[in-house]
């Protein structure tokens, strides 16, 4: 293929590819299979590894994300990011109608004097567009010469984070726009998490022992503040686009034909919006969607209204912070009133300290709910939630109860505040305060509660799923010091058994059984249920696979570690650090003595020399075997992989289309093998 040739191809993959994303992501509507889209993207990746100097900085390869940032650039807006005045009653709604009505009369005596005195009484029909409300982040997208070229929050209105490369991992914003559409346009969008990835991502976070997120707004925050944009794309973020911009020669006389410009740029709107021409059509509107609005697959907590006439919008202008042609209609979430009784301390298995209100019973959409987290020390003390208060409890983002508001004129002078412990309540060891999860911690391994949920989870049913070993049981084995961590469940005897509360001889020997049978659970079982910070049980598959054996996941490097399909750095740091820990070393050679599975039977790789030994390898290029048939072989002769050329690399085992690692390896003077070279070298063996 000659250099034109490849950059023809890479302007069709290119295209195609974005094409497909459109039609997956937008429309709904795919028209090539996953493997397809992925047989494609491949042919890209690697036109582009072969031809460095064509691959685009706004190709769909780099939607995966690229190197972490330090920090986040600052970006001056154009136009000022204005917020909207809040509504939260149809009176007030009346109110903003009125006010657009009587602006608008003004502009009708200003411009020319009005026909006959009735129409100037009542005015001329007014037309507002009503649409979703959605509740997600506000960017800002700018494309110039139709390509990308940044996005950023709102920040103070005036600027913002300079958030590109995590936005650009959203599929369904087009990285490059029509020929057609303005060159130079801005858009304003709502970046959201859909309701079905946010709870995906919370039941990641609670099986990790990570801190959950309230409601898909603070996980779409959070994740888009990440500096790892490589974390960002495996978090399905998506956009919606309200309106534009700086944007030159914008071609509409409407707010409604915005709609259809935004699908000709094949940018994501809404797909519900309705034109109104009075305002008993309005509130209809605004009752309507609110009907609907909860099967929409993200959540949406108002209708905003806006004036249809572009002209009209401009002759009202704005106040300092906000349009006068617009408002926002907020529906009024699910609360109910009930009162605080208590105010407890959970210590979760990574020794987080999570404070649960525990209330009187009150029935909130559909459900009697009678605990809300209260999330964290800073939340509560930000509430001041007291015993005794009454509180407003609301399902935050439909989902976790949580205390919204505290009724302080309610109070009574007898409510207790909450003092939040400086020692653990549960161990009295002093807590220690984690700044960067905004978490409270014990400290103490072996505080009882922490050894009571590790246990619990290592026996629950997504990680070793021994039967009969539920929270009564392992409660009672804690307190007997009968077991203190995993290893010491499979040196149980019977009678300490039969001592405890209530344990029948059947059912010790069933609880013995399952635990036995546990031993057979494949590796991955072992090394979620081993509760590694971070590690949930799609890394712990990802890792047993890896590695094969628990032996080498003990020993990767983090680079190693790295490699890993969905390891970022944040889970390798864990697991070095977890396996370097004395406590663990000393557990693992207790549960591989007690005869556990060590290995993962697909992968397993067995020490067959040690030829290699010392001596890391980088792979490139595409191989006449898959890369995982040399990288085992690698690693049975006692070498290391890494994915990055340096000094310190022993050989680059080199394949044809080799890009710009060959030309690094060649540079650093590193020794280069063929395919016959490296099998050379293991021949000496
Ligand atoms: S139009 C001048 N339309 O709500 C601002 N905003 O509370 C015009 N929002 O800043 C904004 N959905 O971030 C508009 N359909 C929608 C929206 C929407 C959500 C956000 C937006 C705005 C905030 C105001």
């Amino acid at each position: 293929m000659t250099h034109d040739q490849a950059a023809a191809r890479i302007i069709f993959l290119t295209a195609e590819l974005e094409r497909h994303n459109r039609l997956y992501y937008v429309a709904a509507h795919p028209e090539i299979t996953d493997r397809e889209f992925d047989q494609l993207m491949r042919e890209l990746a690697d036109l582009e590894k072969t031809w460095p100097d064509l691959a685009s900085e706004n190709s769909p390869t780099r939607r995966v994300g690229g190197q972490p940032l330090t920090g986040f650039q600052q970006i001056t807006h154009p136009e000022r990011m204005l917020s909207l005045d809040n509504t939260y009653s149809e009176a007030e709604v009346a109110d903003f109608y009125q006010r657009v009505s009587k602006g608008l009369a003004a502009r009708q005596t200003a411009s020319a004097p009005p026909v006959d005195d009735l129409l100037a009484a009542i005015g001329p029909a007014i037309e507002m567009i009503v649409e979703p409300k959605i509740d997600g982040v506000a960017v800002a997208v700018r494309y110039e010469n139709h390509a990308l070229k940044y996005a950023a929050t709102r920040g103070d209105g005036t600027t913002g984070d300079d958030i590109t490369v995590n936005v650009r991992t959203i599929r369904g914003l087009p990285l490059r726009l029509p020929s057609t559409a303005p060159a130079n346009l801005e858009v304003r969008g709502e970046v959201y998490m859909p309701n079905a990835a946010f709870e995906a991502l919370n039941a990641q976070r609670a099986e990790a022992g990570d801190p959950v997120f309230a409601n898909p707004r603070n996980s779409t925050a959070g994740t888009l503040k990440l500096l790892d944009s490589r974390l960002v794309a495996r978090r399905p973020l998506a956009i919606i686009v309200h309106g534009f911009g700086n944007t030159d020669g914008l071609q509409a006389t409407r707010q409604e034909e915005l709609f259809a410009l935004l699908d000709h740029c094949g940018l994501p709107r809404t797909p519900w919006w309705k034109k109104v021409r009075s305002l008993t059509e309005l509130l209809a509107a605004i009752r309507e969607l609110d009907s609907f609005r909860r099967t929409l697959p993200y959540e949406t907590d108002g209708a905003v209204v806006k004036l249809n006439s572009l002209a009209d919008q401009r002759f009202l202008g704005t106040t300092s912070k906000a349009p006068r042609w617009a408002m926002a209609f907020k529906y009024a979430p699910e609360q109910a009133e009930t009162r605080v009784t208590s105010i407890e301390i959970q210590v979760g298995r990574t020794g987080v300290l999570t404070p649960v209100a525990n209330l009187t019973p009150v029935l909130l959409s559909g459900t009697t709910v009678s605990r809300a987290t209260l999330h964290n020390e800073e939340e509560l003390q930000r509430k001041d939630v007291r015993v005794g208060d009454l509180v407003v409890v609301e399902k935050a983002g439909e989902i976790i109860p949580a205390v919204v508001e505290v009724r302080k004129d309610q109070r009574t002078g007898s409510e207790a505040s909450f003092v939040f412990p400086t020692l653990c309540p549960a161990c009295q060891t002093p807590v220690v305060r984690d700044p960067v999860q905004v978490a409270v911690r014990c400290p103490n391994f072996r505080c009882p509660e922490q050894v009571k949920r590790r246990l619990q989870h290592f026996s629950s049913r997504g990680a070793m799923d021994i039967a009969g070993l539920g929270e009564a049981i392992v409660e009672q084995l804690v307190s007997a010091n009968l077991a203190m961590d995993a290893a010491d469940l499979y040196s149980l005897r019977p009678e300490s058994l039969l001592a405890l509360d209530r344990s029948g001889r059947k059912s010790v020997e069933n609880l013995l059984a399952a635990i036995q049978k546990s031993t057979q659970q494949p590796l991955w079982r072992m090394v979620f249920g081993l509760g590694i910070l971070h590690v949930g049980s799609t890394s712990a598959r990802a890792l047993a696979t890896h590695f094969g054996t628990l032996d080498a996941l003990a020993a990767a490097s983090i680079e190693d570690l790295l490699r890993v399909d969905d390891v970022g750095e944040v889970v390798a740091r864990s697991v070095h650090d977890y396996f370097r820990h004395p406590e663990n070393i000393q557990l693992i050679d207790r549960l591989r003595a007690a005869g556990l599975n060590f290995s993962s039977g697909t992968a397993t790789t067995t020490a067959v020399s040690t030829t290699l030994t010392g001596q890391t390898f980088v792979i490139t290029g595409t191989l006449s075997q898959p890369r995982e048939y040399f990288e085992e072989l690698i690693r049975s002769h006692g070498g290391k992989i890494s994915g990055s050329v340096s000094k310190k690399t022993s050989h680059l085992l080199c394949g044809t289309d080799a890009g710009s690692k060959l030309d690094k390896a060649l540079g650093l003077g590193v020794s280069v093998l063929k395919e016959d070279d490296f099998h050379a070298l293991l021949a000496k063996s």
